[in-house]
């Protein structure tokens, strides 16, 4: 176990989540089509545009892979405890497979992207490899799986952001939905996979987003998180939004710059009732101008994702972040003076190669400075291709990287316990998201601070409605209330 809370944007080891949609309407091919994703957010949204090319094309999908015409498996390779787990899930497709010989099996996103055709050489079950960027020629390679072939199409773009493509949305409560913003990673993280598995950054049509989140609004959901390995790079620049073709003095077509600052406030105004969420923070690109959007607004969330990874400066330093712990430390300082009541959570990698027990003792002394209100903990897992593969020796043996790990999920329980403490007697905001998942007398939602918040039923409420929870209580990850008006 490497991560202490469960949240639905940053926990990478999501596993084996099937998605499902409603039926088709329309022209049925009376094919089925089964769709589960690993890894982090991205991927799961992925499936929703995946999902959305084969509903075009006629599919239905289904829950059980057993009586699946096609099986997709959304893969994610940042650590390799991600890539097991998906081996050994398609040893489970290929029973299914052995029955209905028919069944097309699928390997999507990271895995799929690093390994390539590699992977029809080691996984003989496995008829088509598709990269993140190639979900839009799937009609196309399921057909020439159909003709007798494997396929594979990996190419990584630099445009493609299937920003006209309109995601179904899978297993949905109607209430929170993912969108994203932006493709790929240029920074160059030395223990990350992300860049040669997701290509090169890029960035959505501004407008295209503000459109998907205003039908979003209009179609009841009261909640989006806008999604991109590096939000505060954002940046897009294209044609003003009404179209019109207003001319420079040099005679070129005017266009407007859209950085991550001005999205969130294009965003935050589609409407008040929407509560705007975003992930992940990069500590080197977070400006006081994003902190100023996010104190100006009521409906973004008081609640910043800034992985530190260390809190040594010798090791950011080799893991390639581009900032020291006084920097880091200084944007903590930003938010708390911009946003005081923000939470914030964070990543830490244990063991990464060449680290001492200083060292160490640097991140564990990091967290006592910020004291996190989450915090996603991971043992550093070496990655093939990457800088600190090529670079750098693995060589902080297994039970030190596993004592560090538990040194730091113990420091961070205290925190969050502390963090929780703080909560009780005052009143958090909280967007109602359905029953609690033990009993149906209880709703359960989340705070602004991105805090899982349970409180009786009240008839007059429902979910998807805003509702002030007075907090009386906590377990170790909840907050336990009642609705005052
Ligand atoms: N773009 C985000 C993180 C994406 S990956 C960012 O820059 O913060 C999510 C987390 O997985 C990372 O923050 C890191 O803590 C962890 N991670 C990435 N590569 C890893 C590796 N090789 N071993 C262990 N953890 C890793
Ligand atoms: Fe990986 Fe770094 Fe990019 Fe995050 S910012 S995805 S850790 S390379
Ligand atoms: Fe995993 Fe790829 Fe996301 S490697 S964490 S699924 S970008």
């Amino acid at each position: 176990m490497d991560l202490l809370i469960q949240d639905k944007v940053h926990d990478e080891s999501r596993q084996g989540e099937a998605l499902v949609l409603e039926p088709v309407i329309g022209k049925n091919n009376g094919r089925k089509l089964y769709i589960e994703s690993y890894g982090c957010a991205m991927n799961f949204s992925d499936s929703e545009i995946v999902a959305s090319i084969l509903l075009e094309q006629g599919f239905e999908t289904t829950s059980d892979f057993n009586n699946a015409d096609v099986v997709f498996i959304n893969t994610c390779s940042i650590r390799e405890n991600a890539e097991v787990r998906v081996r050994n899930r398609l040893k489970e497709f290929a029973g299914a497979k052995f029955k209905n010989p028919g069944m097309v099996v699928g390997v999507l996103g990271c895995m799929a992207e690093r390994l390539k055709a590699k992977f029809l050489e080691e996984e003989k079950l496995v008829d088509v490899v598709v990269g993140p960027d190639a979900y839009r020629d799937l009609p196309n390679l399921i057909e020439q799986v159909d003709g007798g072939q494997r396929a594979v199409n990996v190419l990584l773009s630099r445009e493609e952001t299937y920003a006209d493509i309109s995601p179904v949305r899978l297993n949905s409560n109607g209430i929170n939905a993912f969108v994203s913003i932006m493709r790929g990673c240029d920074n160059m993280c030395s223990f990350c996979v992300v860049p040669f598995t997701r290509g090169r950054e890029r960035s959505r049509d501004a407008y295209s987003i503000v459109a998907e989140c205003t039908d979003l609004f209009n179609r009841g959901y009261r909640e989006v998180t806008l999604l991109g390995q590096n939000v505060d790079s954002y940046k897009w620049s294209g044609q003003l939004a009404d179209g019109s073709e207003q001319l420079t003095e040099e005679g070129e077509v005017k266009t407007t710059v859209v950085n991550f600052a001005n999205l969130l406030e294009m965003v935050a105004l589609v409407s008040l009732e929407l509560r705007v969420r975003f992930s992940t923070s990069h500590p080197k690109d977070i400006t006081d101008e994003v902190l100023y959007t996010i104190a100006k607004y009521d409906n973004i969330c008081n609640y910043i994702h800034l992985p530190v990874q260390s809190g040594n400066s010798r090791v950011l330093d080799i893991m390639n972040r581009t900032y020291d712990r006084e920097w880091y430390m200084n944007r903590i300082d930003a938010i708390r003076r911009i946003i005081p009541e923000c939470a914030i959570s964070t990543d830490v990698i244990t063991g990464f190669c060449t680290e001492t027990e200083e060292e160490h003792n640097d991140t564990v002394s990091m967290m006592d400075y910020v004291k996190y209100d989450f915090a996603y903990m991971f043992k550093y897992s070496e990655r093939p291709g990457t800088l600190a593969a090529k670079r750098y020796t693995d060589d902080i043996p297994e039970e030190v990287k596993q004592q560090r790990l538990q040194q730091i999920v113990a420091k961070q329980q205290e925190y969050s316990f502390y963090r929780m403490q703080a909560r009780i007697g005052k009143v958090e905001k909280v967007l109602i998201e359905g029953f609690s998942k033990k009993s149906n007398n209880d709703y359960c939602g989340r705070s602004d601070k991105n805090a899982m918040v349970i409180f009786p039923v009240n008839e007059n409420y429902k979910p998807g409605e805003y509702v002030n929870v007075l907090v009386e209580r906590t377990t170790s990850a909840t907050l336990i209330g009642k609705i005052v008006e």
